[in-house]
């Protein structure tokens, strides 16, 4: 049976002040965020799903869970509570690289706050993870409470869990949320759309359910006789958007914020509007744009944050609906379909508004970078390894394991470029924990076949002249120009970025020790690549 789109009215997940409010003055704010086990009403006509959900209690647990409402510079501590039950609702691969809890009891859950600029203690490392009461927990693991100093420029992040092995699981299950830094003093004068019915967060995902509600994922993998289950990629038919299946909303003939965050496993969007109205970039993942940027189209991949700008003042019709069209796996899978074609539904109201926000000419500038300071260069090949059948088996970030001792080793407050080399045929999202970044180009590697065999080989990229495989160069969308912590790494090509490893508003050093164990992590966000194991350590030293 199909179920009906557009019959949930979009809901706003519960917002949770990060800081307290002492006689109107922000003052640091302490809090307790727990997970649970309890059920989600996806869509009208579903049974209620079983999900793991994040809430200050199960009463308000809600998936994705509660937006978390920072304010630069007023620290945020959040002690993440692990209530879940013995067992896990979605199926478990043990032949990955995975937590593994000696009783077996209890299901491994770590957080990680996505874009967020931390000590590595409050980092969520995959090893750092914890059962129910934190009855067992992982090789890393060193603390209960989590720093987030909110030092960083204002922003949309995102929180969700990140444990060895079963990050594309507890994910699936529902343990994602939204958290926003704001500046008032920087964001006002902006004028931008903004309280609650203006400026919202949409996080977008793809699943698919069982008739009886329960998720569905395949518990048997594409290559059973050696990962029985992890399969290279989820995707599901239905497009959730804040925890309802196609939901519709009514909006005023103004302009709206939307911060939209792609929290799917594997699934990329191409939105676009079906009346052909635009957006207006204001921002990405982490940072503003320094001006507004028009488009009719988005192309998000997993954990990529878009926020942006809807004039519905312009739009001629009373309806829009949001839609996607992009390939999945990206870019050279199956076309969409019906179902997976649809996001949701926005009604116009007909009467004219008066709209006082705007879009300003400019947005937020930061310092240039400046490409004389860079201290390292290096060489990230992302590789995938198959079967004879061409069935994949794992993927590997330069050819490494994740256990491999860590060779990315940037200093504290350095600058460096990094060549980012794709020699598989899917577009990999490489999200880098701490360090953000710019795109300075990506082109197209002359001769694909030839540097792949090189590659399998040697693995060094130098040594397989990578400097002469300079082929055709793609141009890198204005919106995408500015400050990001993931970036879409495009098949057969060499996307070549600068990061930062230091705040990039001010040149002020970090208030915490980033040389500290366990360090941080860079990888892929596709989450089932990630689990097996798109992923590396990224270690700070003096
Ligand atoms: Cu959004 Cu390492 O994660
Ligand atoms: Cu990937």
């Amino acid at each position: 049976s199909k179920l009906q789109m557009f019959v949930d009215e979009l809901p706003d997940m519960p917002r949770i002040r990060a800081y307290e409010l002492v006689h109107g003055v922000p003052k640091p704010r302490s809090l307790q965020i727990g997970m649970f086990k309890k059920k989600w009403k996806f869509h009208r006509d579903l049974p209620p799903t079983p999900v793991f959900a994040y809430g200050e209690s199960k009463f308000t647990a809600t998936v994705p869970g509660p937006t978390m409402e920072a304010l630069q510079g007023v620290d945020t501590y959040v002690t993440w509570q692990n209530h879940l039950p013995p067992k896990h609702i979605l199926p478990w691969d043990p032949t990955i690289p995975t937590a593994r809890p000696h009783t077996n009891k209890g299901v491994p859950t770590v957080v990680h706050l996505h874009g967020a600029i931390h000590e590595p203690e409050s980092d969520g490392n995959s090893n750092s993870w914890f059962t129910a009461r934190f009855n067992e927990t992982g090789p890393t693991w060193t603390k209960k409470t989590y720093h987030y100093p909110n030092q960083q420029h204002p922003g949309n992040l995102w929180y969700h869990d990140h444990a060895m092995g079963l990050t594309r699981v507890n994910l699936l299950a529902g343990l994602i949320g939204a958290y926003i830094i704001r500046d008032h003093t920087m964001e006002g004068p902006l004028g931008l759309p903004q309280g609650k019915e203006f400026d919202r967060p949409l996080i977008v995902f793809d699943r698919s359910f069982r008739s009886d509600g329960s998720i569905y994922m395949n518990s048997t993998g594409n290559n059973p006789t050696i990962h029985p289950q992890w399969q290279p990629e989820y995707f599901g038919d239905a497009i959730i958007v804040n925890g309802k299946a196609w939901p519709r909303l009514t909006v005023r003939r103004r302009k709206y914020r939307f911060r939209i965050i792609n929290a799917s496993n594997a699934r990329f969007f191409s939105f676009f509007f079906t009346n052909g109205l635009g957006f207006i970039h204001v921002a990405s993942d982490s940072a503003y744009l320094d001006r507004p940027v028009r488009a009719n189209r988005i192309l998000l991949g997993p954990s990529e944050i878009t926020d942006i700008i809807v004039d519905f003042s312009l739009s001629k019709s009373n309806v829009a609906i949001l839609a996607n069209d992009a390939k999945y796996p990206y870019p050279t899978g199956d076309p969409v379909n019906e179902a997976n074609s649809k996001v949701m539904k926005f009604t116009i109201l007909p009467a004219r508004e008066f709209d006082t926000s705007r879009v300003p000419r400019t947005l937020i500038k930061y310092p240039t970078v400046d490409l004389s300071s860079v201290s390292h260069t290096r060489y990230i090949a992302m590789y995938e390894y198959t079967t004879d059948a061409d069935e994949p088996t794992h993927l590997y970030i330069n050819g490494k394991p994740y256990e491999a001792p860590a060779t990315e080793t940037p200093k504290v407050g350095s600058t460096e470029v990094w060549y980012v080399i794709n020699l598989t045929d899917d577009n990999h999202p490489l999200h880098i924990h701490l360090g953000l970044f710019k795109v300075l180009d990506q082109t197209k590697l002359a001769d694909l076949e030839k540097f792949k065999d090189c590659m399998m080989k040697l693995n060094d990229a130098i040594k397989c002249h990578v400097d002469k495989q300079r082929g055709n160069r793609t141009e890198v969308p204005a919106h995408e120009k500015g400050w990001k912590n993931v970036f879409k790494m495009s098949p057969g090509t060499v996307t070549k970025i600068v990061v930062r490893f230091s705040y990039i508003h001010t040149n002020a050093s970090y208030g915490f020790d980033p040389t500290k164990e366990p360090g941080y992590v860079y990888h892929c966000h596709i989450l089932d690549h990630e689990d097996n194991a798109m992923m590396r350590p990224l270690k700070i030293i003096k």
